[in-house]
């Protein structure tokens, strides 16, 4: 008698069993851990949802400014990924050993070597260009040229620019570091801080509005600007007071920035960590990333943002189609400390 109750309450529990709802029974979705040096979550959010809703994983994002590489030397597992603005800092991450290798055909197939680190560490997932913009109403393109030509002294008093220890800066005077050699580009940072109209400060959108104020007539700025002042009302006058110039196409070309993704040495995530990047690099992942950052992909194969193909036009770049002074990062990433201590040094960032 009772074995038997036994038995039935055996069956009873096992009936039980099965009849639970099947939520009860799987596995809590996975969590993808993102870390990102992009402030703003509006612009990587669709991304971030469209690859939850083909993954069912979902992706939490820790959102910092600057120190990102400090970041990850401190708390290394804290993210499966680690996303940037600025490619050169996964190089100098990479160098300092805080990055996975990983193995896929898929990236190594969608993105060209030049965008993808020779070590498999990290990739390039979009670029843009830092280019000048001018004031349509008061400086004609053919005024215009190079980067070396802002030193000139006809622009005394008439240039923009956001602090030169920017990352953003950085970036583009470690390039004319490595490209032009340190001299010629000493020499080009110092012109551009004696033409400066005002102590450099705010972001790149407050130097069109430095232009739109007539403040100054020229700034150094990202490309990417320009389309995303056009579509915010209160920055669309801004937009219309500029244009945008490539520097440099008929010598060796403008410089780019590189934004890119890479894989921690966290453990236990790595698939799933892969299975975002690959998304990224492929044609749908770089259409949404073209999309909500308004870059270029490094893939032949996406278009060129309409918003983008315009710029430059009035010099006669056809379809946005630049000619890019391409600096390998690993060049870059050592030239960022002494471009930090040069600025300093001339005070760069001084009160005007
Ligand atoms: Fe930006």
């Amino acid at each position: 008698m009772r074995n038997k109750l036994l038995f039935w309450a055996w069956v009873l529990g096992l009936v039980a069993t099965w009849a639970s709802p099947a939520s009860a029974q799987t596995a809590p979705a996975r969590e993808l851990r993102l870390i990102t040096d992009r402030t703003d979550q509006g612009v990587l959010r669709p991304m971030l949802d469209a690859f939850e809703a083909r993954s069912g994983a979902k992706v939490t994002a820790v959102f910092m400014d600057q120190g990102l590489v400090a970041r990850l030397e401190s708390r290394p597992t804290e993210a499966d990924v680690v996303i940037t603005k600025d490619a050169e800092l996964l190089e100098i991450a990479a160098q300092k050993g805080l990055l996975a290798t990983f193995n896929s055909k898929t990236i190594s197939e969608g993105i060209p070597a030049s965008f993808r680190d020779p070590g498999n560490r990290y990739f390039v997932d979009a670029y843009r260009a830092r280019v000048i913009y001018y004031a349509k109403a008061r400086v004609k393109p053919s005024e215009l040229s190079s980067y070396e030509d802002l030193a000139a002294p006809k622009w005394k008093g008439r240039i923009c620019i956001r602090p030169g220890g920017h990352d953003y800066n950085l970036a583009l005077f470690g390039q004319f570091m490595a490209s032009y050699g340190e001299a010629k580009a000493k020499a080009i940072i110092q012109g551009i801080a004696a033409n400066l109209a005002r102590t450099p400060k705010g972001n790149d959108r407050e130097q069109a509005k430095g232009i739109f104020e007539g403040k100054c007539d020229v700034a150094l700025m990202n490309t990417y600007y320009h389309a995303m002042m056009a579509y915010t009302p209160e920055q669309k006058p801004w937009a219309d007071a500029t244009a945008v110039l490539y520097p440099n196409q008929a010598g060796k070309g403008t410089f780019i920035m590189r934004s890119a993704i890479g894989m921690t040495k966290a453990q236990g995530n790595q698939d799933l960590a892969l299975q975002f990047m690959e998304w990224l690099a492929s044609q749908e992942g770089q259409e949404a990333m073209v999309r909500a950052t308004r870059q270029f992909s490094p893939r032949p194969d996406v278009e060129i943002h309409p918003l983008l193909s315009t710029l430059g036009a009035e010099q006669g770049v056809p379809g946005g189609r630049f000619k890019m002074d391409f600096v390998p990062l690993a060049a870059m990433a050592g030239q960022r400390e002494a471009v930090l201590k040069y600025v300093a040094e001339i005070g760069f960032d001084k009160e005007r």
